[in-house]
């Protein structure tokens, strides 16, 4: 059977990490026909819009895509592309895996994490406006429909993977409105499945703490939106950096799979991104199309290339010497 697969290659190292993603999908046996799609900086340049419809549209359509980076610029011009693809495909769950991997040196071995992010609202709207001069509000909306959700998400995540536990970060003691909700109706559902996973709640100070301090007594994280960005970051860094962690991001009719990078714009087209977490987003959306045999050939393959760790072969973020495409190759020939 042949899949149809939006492939959005986006900004900075985007097109290069994207590349070698599909390169190693294809590699696997999967048949995929690829559908190329502009979004960020480049679509901008070619046509005139940095989300054309054709885009929403084409991923609406097919109902899978597998997405590059995009650049946000800082502190004024254009919104976010991530968070307006997001809203209107009504991507409401992020999911990112945290691991140890064989091969890579941390602090920490035997992480074995997952974020769960609520994804279209919160603070991370980026719902801004100057009341007076030098004064300026950012709202941050929290509906009992959308943390319900995300709730329901997580346990029915953690009850179908067998985790035992789903921790909640909040700052429910400050915000007590709007984490106060997310909070609320993370009890109210975790009740419901309080006889296969058990739930408890960390104010997110000290959450951060405790996960840098001991990040194995973690299992499941469930985070409203701006804090699942900021932890996803930090946890990257317990495991290797952010070269090594992928991300889903579901709804009920689409997915987009992307890493939680950005598009590193110090190293683009310089030929030494690690386009391992955008392979592993590839694991992720293989896995989530039913091609699981494919799926186990990639992540075997790199962890076999990772246990190995023959610097070549491996990009310099995770103490190699090697390039993108180096890397991409060892992978490939390890499945053969
Ligand atoms: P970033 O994630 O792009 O880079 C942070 C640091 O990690 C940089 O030193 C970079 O070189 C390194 N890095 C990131 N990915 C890497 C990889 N695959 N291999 C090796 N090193 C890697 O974050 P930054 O610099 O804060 O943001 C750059 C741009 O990316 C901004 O415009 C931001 O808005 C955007 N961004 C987009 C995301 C998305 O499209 N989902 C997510 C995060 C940021």
């Amino acid at each position: 059977m042949t899949h149809t697969v939006c492939l959005l290659p986006g900004d900075g190292i985007g097109p290069e990490v994207t590349s070698a993603a599909r390169q190693v999908i294809e590699a696997s046996g999967v048949a995929i026909e690829w559908v190329l799609l502009p979004a960020g900086a480049t679509a901008l340049e070619f046509c005139g819009s940095v989300l054309p419809e054709r885009t929403i549209a084409a991923i609406e359509g097919h109902g899978i895509a597998l997405k590059g980076p995009i650049t946000t610029p800082i502190g004024g011009g254009h919104g976010s592309v991530n968070v307006q693809l997001r809203k209107r495909l009504n991507l409401f769950a992020a999911v990112r895996p945290v691991r140890s991997l064989p091969g890579i040196k941390t602090r920490f071995e035997n992480v074995e994490l997952v974020i769960i992010r609520e994804n279209t609202e919160g603070l991370y709207s980026g719902i801004e406006n100057e009341i007076v001069e030098g004064v300026v509000q950012s709202l941050k909306i929290a509906t009992e429909k959308a943390c319900t959700r995300i709730a329901r998400f997580a346990f029915d995540y953690a009850g179908s993977r067998g985790r035992r536990k789903i921790t909640v970060f909040h700052k429910a003691n400050i915000l007590k409105m709007s984490d106060g909700l997310f909070l609320r109706c993370v009890r109210k559902v975790g009740k419901e499945y309080a006889d296969r996973v058990a739930c408890d709640e960390l104010i997110i100070d000290n959450g951060c703490m405790q996960l840098v301090s001991d990040p194995t007594r973690f299992d499941v994280l469930l985070l409203e939106n701006l804090y699942g960005d900021i932890l996803s970051d930090l946890a990257a860094g317990l495991v290797g950096g952010l070269g090594v962690v992928p991300g889903a991001n579901i709804g009920r009719t689409c997915a987009v799979f992307e890493a939680v990078h950005g598009s590193a714009p110090d190293i683009a087209r310089k030929g030494i991104a690690n386009p391992l977490a955008c392979i592993m987003s590839g694991v992720m959306m293989l896995n989530f199309m039913g091609e699981t045999v494919a799926a186990d050939r990639i992540r075997n393959a790199y962890d076999a290339v990772l246990l190995e760790h023959n610097p070549e072969q491996l990009t310099p973020d995770i103490g190699g010497k090697g390039t993108t495409q180096s890397f991409t190759e060892a992978i490939i020939r390890a499945m053969q």
